[in-house]
């Protein structure tokens, strides 16, 4: 069992859209008892909310249908998850600043760090852009998270 928890700043573009790639790449293996997925952001500004209806919207072009709720990170994730995993340099420092131990350091991930096809070193927010980051967003996440799969299923 692998309990993976995809992080960004809002919880409402990057890491639910992960969430929703993810968790589309583990059905489709077959593999849905295998993972836990979730997502949460380092704010709490948007808590309770569904993604953002441009990300739903793009998300919907290509087949996914997000229906996560934003949450913000809590200590216990530390505990819960095997990976935690960012988006960008803000994402990874604020989860390391919050980490409450050096084992749960150890968990912390970078989106891109998985990339095969795409190179990048981040996942950029979409937000306050035009339709093409939205776009872009869901080409990483797509790349990150096959490699991601294909990394956790390999040694099994
Ligand atoms: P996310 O995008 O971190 O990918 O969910 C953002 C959503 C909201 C805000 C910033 C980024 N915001 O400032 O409200």
């Amino acid at each position: 069992m692998k309990k993976i928890l995809f992080v960004c700043l809002g919880n409402i573009c990057r890491s639910p859209m992960a969430e929703g790639v993810m968790r589309r790449l583990v059905e489709e293996a077959g593999l849905e008892k295998e993972f836990v997925i979730d997502s949460a952001g380092t704010s709490g500004y948007h808590q309770g909310d569904l993604p953002d209806s441009r990300m739903r919207a793009h998300a919907s072009q290509r087949g996914y249908n997000l229906t996560h709720h934003s949450r913000r990170v809590r200590t216990e994730d530390f505990y819960d998850f095997d990976l935690i995993i960012g988006m960008d340099d803000q994402n990874i420092a604020d989860l390391q600043e919050r980490a409450p131990s050096t084992e749960a350091l150890r968990k912390i991930h970078r989106m891109t760090e998985y990339n095969t096809r795409i190179p990048a070193d981040h996942v950029p927010d979409p937000y306050y852009g035009g339709s093409s980051g939205f776009e872009h967003v869901i080409d990483l996440l797509e790349d990150a998270c096959s490699g991601l799969l294909e990394a956790l299923t390999q040694d099994s």
